[in-house]
């Protein structure tokens, strides 16, 4: 057969410091391994925190500086070197998030890079507006480990002298140089140049609804169903009255901690329909939310499959996150047609509650979390519990809320999907 010869990808980010490279890696990496790509960050900054320490005066970073300018390249070509490693090891996709502020710098990345085979995508981001600058200084920079112990408005200051010295080596990115996408004030613009093929396709899609606006996704399972209480798995069954007992707990709950100017999707299946009618505020049901199809097992109990197809059981055991039911789906395919619901929370700036289902919250919560994706089957959902997730700059924090009534098995143990 012949081998598939689908280059792997180097992203190479570029631009000065505070323009947000490093949430937009973050960001790409997150969504690329989400959906199952091998995907890692190079971050040079972390290099030279870790070879030649944090707390380097702006001077360091000052182009006629040659001590610093020798220092600088050297972690950055550490950084280089692990990258095509990890390609040539089995990685996918890598991101090498460093300011490769000059041509000469960006030319010789491009040149190792292609010298492997690889494809290399230059991410530019550009900064017009000073508020989002002065917010990534002040948030961000002025508080990384280069300025542990040090004044606030003194970390500032020197901050401000370190861009300034890279201002005044920076260059564009050309059309010259290859495939290229510019990210203007984080995605209010994007300008590309032979972008190319599925998979860049999705990247820029998924960069256009990016935002740094502070906002809270909360998760919840919709309230016990009667297929809940039976142990039954798929299905549309209607709620019990403990399900409907949590749906108005939520609502209440959701009143007091968000008030009324949320987004509220549900699945198009009745149990998180009923759950959401409670709250008397207007909601989004997606196909994508529906919960993992069951196949030929839907409406079955986990002691009947078992029994029935004992084959089937055990190959799910194995392996629960590329199991598919027969007729039905697995874990991978649900991550894949979530891929609309993740463009959507991203682009999404008022606060989220998603009404869903185990195995979909489980795929989005991986995302949210930034889980690898075949540990999702295993990420505890109960139900009648509120999963509030707070985004921060470069990661997501979390705090579970239960909720009464009690529902007869919280866990889903009998009903794991
Ligand atoms: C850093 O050392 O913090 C960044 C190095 C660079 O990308 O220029």
């Amino acid at each position: 057969m012949k081998p598939d010869t689908t280059p792997k990808i180097a992203f190479v980010m570029v631009g000065l410091p505070a323009r947000g490279k490093t949430f937009i890696a973050r960001k790409m990496a997150r969504y690329l391994a989400w959906l199952g790509h091998r995907t890692q960050v190079f971050n040079v900054g972390s290099y030279r925190r870790e070879r030649i320490g944090s707390r380097q005066h702006h001077s360091f970073f000052d182009p006629r500086n040659d001590a610093g300018q020798a220092a600088r390249l050297e972690v950055a070509l550490a950084a280089l070197d692990d990258m095509l490693a990890f390609l040539r090891g089995g990685g996918d996709v890598a991101i090498y998030d460093a300011t490769n502020n000059t041509r000469e710098r960006r030319a010789m990345v491009r040149a190792r890079c292609e010298a492997e085979g690889l494809e290399v995508v230059f991410v530019e981001s550009i900064c017009h507006d000073p508020v989002l600058v002065e917010q990534n200084i002040r948030a961000n920079k002025a508080r990384s480990p280069d300025y542990e112990g040090v004044p606030e408005e003194e970390a500032v200051r020197d901050f401000r002298l370190r861009i300034a010295h890279y201002e005044s080596a920076y260059e564009e990115v050309g059309e010259d140089e290859g495939h290229f996408i510019k990210t203007i004030d984080v995605g209010r613009t994007l300008v590309l140049h032979r972008v190319e093929g599925y998979l860049l396709a999705r990247v820029v899609h998924y960069l256009l609804n990016l935002h740094i606006q502070p906002r809270s996704v909360r998760l919840t399972r919709h309230g016990e169903s009667e297929f809940n209480v039976l142990g039954r798995i798929g299905g549309d069954a209607p709620l019990s009255d403990a399900g409907r007992g949590y749906a108005r707990t939520l609502a209440t709950i959701v009143r007091e901690r968000v008030g009324t100017d949320v987004v509220v999707w549900t699945s198009t299946l009745r149990r998180t329909i009923e759950t959401a009618e409670a709250l008397g505020l207007p909601y989004r049901s997606w196909r994508a939310l529906d919960e993992i199809d069951a196949g030929v097992c839907d409406g079955m109990t986990y002691d009947e499959i078992a029994e029935a197809m004992p084959a089937e059981y055990e190959s799910r055991q194995a392996d629960k996150f590329r199991y598919r039911y027969p007729r039905g789906e697995s874990y991978q395919d649900v991550i894949q047609r979530l891929e609309p619901v993740i463009f959507e929370l991203e682009r999404e700036r008022r606060p989220v509650l998603v009404i869903g289902h185990q195995a979909v919250l489980r795929a989005l919560y991986a995302y949210m979390m930034d889980r690898p994706p075949n540990e999702c089957p295993f990420v505890s959902i109960p139900l009648h519990t509120i999963l509030e997730l707070e985004p921060t700059a470069y990661g997501c924090d979390e705090r579970r809320i239960e909720l009464p009534p009690a529902p007869l098995d919280p866990e889903g143990f009998r009903q794991d999907t």
